[in-house]
């Protein structure tokens, strides 16, 4: 595999083996993204609307397979400043172990907007050797760390501690 850094201002940030790796949001295929966001272990059963807003609200590195087709996403909720989280991760089955993923992160982390924050964050359940890849640790000081989290949401739950 040879990397090779997209042309200026194209919207593609690296090209890997006919694969593109671009924050256009315009080649973001909505539909795509929900089909597999609804079914993976963190959104299930999203509504296509959140994913909408949320992919608008968000800066999206989209990877797109020879053919065209949105096969993949990184999703950054950030200020471009000081803060980035890390967000809606995926490569879909078929083009998994070719080090795309890899190659999405590698185009995030020097991507023009995002550099010199001081903390980038995410969550994961069982990928914590991927991203030990680039850099990420294991929070230092969890009992510094507080989450308000409603993970069945899109299943009909509710946040603790209020009464919604
Ligand atoms: C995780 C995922 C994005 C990896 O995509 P990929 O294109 O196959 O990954 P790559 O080929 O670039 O490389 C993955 C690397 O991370 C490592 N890794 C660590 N934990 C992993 C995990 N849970 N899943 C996949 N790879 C993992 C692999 O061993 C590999 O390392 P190596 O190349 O040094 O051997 C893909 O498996 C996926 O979409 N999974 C479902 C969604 C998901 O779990 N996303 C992460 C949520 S934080």
């Amino acid at each position: 595999m040879s990397p090779t850094p997209g042309a200026s201002g194209s919207g593609v940030l690296l090209r890997v083996d006919g694969y593109e790796i671009s924050d256009d949001p315009r080649r973001i295929d909505l539909r795509a993204v929900h089909a597999f966001l609804r079914r993976a272990y963190w959104s299930k059963n999203i509504p296509f609307e959140i994913v909408e807003r949320a992919l608008g609200a968000s800066l999206c590195i989209g990877l797109y397979a020879p053919d065209g087709a949105q096969v993949g996403l990184c999703r950054l909720v950030t200020d471009y400043t000081i803060f980035c989280y890390v967000s809606d991760v995926y490569v879909l089955e078929e083009h998994r172990g070719r080090g795309l993923c890899k190659a999405m992160m590698r185009a995030t982390l020097a991507h023009p907007r995002l550099q010199g924050l001081r903390r980038w964050s995410l969550v994961t359940h069982d990928a914590q050797g991927l991203y030990e890849q680039f850099g990420f640790r294991r929070v230092a000081h969890p009992e510094r760390h507080m989450e308000r989290l409603n993970p069945d949401i899109y299943l009909g739950g509710t946040a603790p501690g209020t009464n919604e």
